[in-house]
């Protein structure tokens, strides 16, 4: 498939390349456009967000009230934390006009006259590669005052994380930017009603935010035919692990999971067996290697085999893997990670980790191969934001699809611990 969001053309983050390319031409389209012709398009296009939930963009935007009368702002997340995601770092590095010019875009079409770029706090190289691209941008006249003539006018910032997880989940997010602790909020109000500074606020991922001058330039209609129809375009998917060539690969929605592992990223090494697949970074449900035939990197197709695309950050285990590390390592970073403002997820992240410390020590009992899951259910669902859900679902599908790697480690009358 021709590649559009990272295309190879070097040096594409240099606006004159970008411009050489096409670039802003979608903007110039847009601006001839009705506000809410280019909330339509998005709509017709059937993008979904590409931060995690795989939630319709244009209805997104469409929750947003309508008029310029007020304060309104765009949140454009680029926390990145999730382990196993690295791909909208290659955005900022390889093609942030692309991003910029679809927040512009984005900004005409809600009416919104400050957007805010939210990086994590250690991509430093790439915090300073955007504010070079927005200064670009704004010394050609496609942000500020008066954009190319058009009356429209609106703001871009980039503000850095400090290095929490928590502040990926967008309520967190927004207090972070008003400069108070990463605390998610209890919804409703929902963002378009009350977000940043109490204002009706739109929260898009980076990548999703890029995929919109595509479909401004070529058409909802055309982009909608790319790879699958309940959740179509390009997808950049990000692979790691027991793989010969890991890396962010750009491949249309629908590919299947065996394809990205064997043809894009050059099979298991040493011609090893798959054992384990983790599809959508480390929150998403794990899979058993011997079951991919026919599962695909899109939204029905994970969800019909138990687990879901997130971030599309695929992560390959070979045979050889000790799926009870893995677990119990996942599991250090949640309980690490949780703001501890719910107590199901302050301690029930804590029991877990420390549970897992046991069967990695092979000091376990039988019956704590059903307390985990036990901990995980009341865990699930419980909490104000996600992370809750996203420390409890690795630990659901480790035990249930793997059981008996987790019955290996229960404690025996003769066992050395390891
Ligand atoms: C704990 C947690 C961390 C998250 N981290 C990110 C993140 O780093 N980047 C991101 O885009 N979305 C993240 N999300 C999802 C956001 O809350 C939000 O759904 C997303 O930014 C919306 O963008 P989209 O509709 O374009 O996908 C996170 C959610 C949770 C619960």
């Amino acid at each position: 498939m021709e590649k559009f969001i990272l295309p190879d053309i070097p040096n594409l983050h240099n606006i004159d390349v970008y411009e050489q390319h096409g670039g802003y031409q979608a903007l110039r389209k847009a601006l001839q456009m009705k506000p809410d012709e280019v909330i339509d398009e998005v709509k017709k296009s059937g993008l979904r967000g590409r931060g995690g939930a795989c939630f319709p963009t244009g209805l997104k935007w469409s929750f947003m009230p309508k008029g310029n009368d007020k304060a309104k702002y765009l949140c454009v997340n680029g926390d990145e934390s999730e382990p196993g995601t690295f791909k909208d770092r290659q955005i900022f590095e390889f093609n942030p006009h692309v991003m910029i010019e679809g927040i512009i875009i984005g900004c005409y079409a809600m009416g919104i006259p400050t957007a805010y770029i939210y990086i994590r706090g250690e991509y430093r190289k790439w915090i300073k590669m955007v504010d070079q691209a927005l200064a670009d941008a704004y010394a050609k006249g496609y942000i500020g005052e008066n954009i190319l003539g058009s009356g429209f006018s609106t703001n871009v910032y980039t503000h850095s994380g400090a290095g929490a997880y928590i502040c990926g989940e967008e309520s967190a997010l927004m207090n972070s930017i008003e400069g108070e602790r990463g605390y998610p909020r209890v919804k409703p109000p929902f963002p378009a009603q009350k977000g940043v500074f109490g204002m009706p606020t739109t929260i898009n991922n980076v990548e999703t935010m890029s995929n919109v001058p595509l479909i401004i330039n070529k058409g909802a209609e055309w982009y909608s035919k790319i790879g699958v129809a309940k959740h179509p375009g390009p997808i950049l998917v990000g692979i790691s692990g027991h793989v010969n060539k890991p890396g962010v690969y750009e491949v249309p929605t629908g590919v299947t999971l065996l394809t990205l592992i064997n043809e894009y990223a050059g099979g298991v090494p040493n011609g090893k067996k798959i054992k384990a697949v983790i599809p959508g970074g480390s929150s998403t449900m794990i899979l058993r290697g011997e079951n991919l035939e026919g599962i695909c990197m899109d939204a029905d197709s994970l969800k019909a085999a138990g687990s879901s695309v997130g971030t599309a950050g695929l992560m390959v285990m070979d045979e050889d893997t000790d799926l009870v590390r893995v677990l119990s390592r996942i599991s250090h970073f949640y309980h690490h990670e949780s703001c501890g403002q719910c107590t199901p997820c302050r301690e029930g992240t804590g029991w877990l980790e420390k549970m897992l410390h046991r069967f990695e020590h092979y000091e376990a009992r039988t019956e704590d191969i059903d307390m985990l899951e036990n901990v995980a259910n009341h865990i699930e669902g419980n909490t104000i934001c996600a992370l809750g859900d996203a420390a409890a679902w690795p630990v659901q599908s480790f035990v249930r699809r793997f059981r008996d790697e987790f019955e290996k480690r229960v404690k025996q009358e003769n066992t050395v611990a390891a």
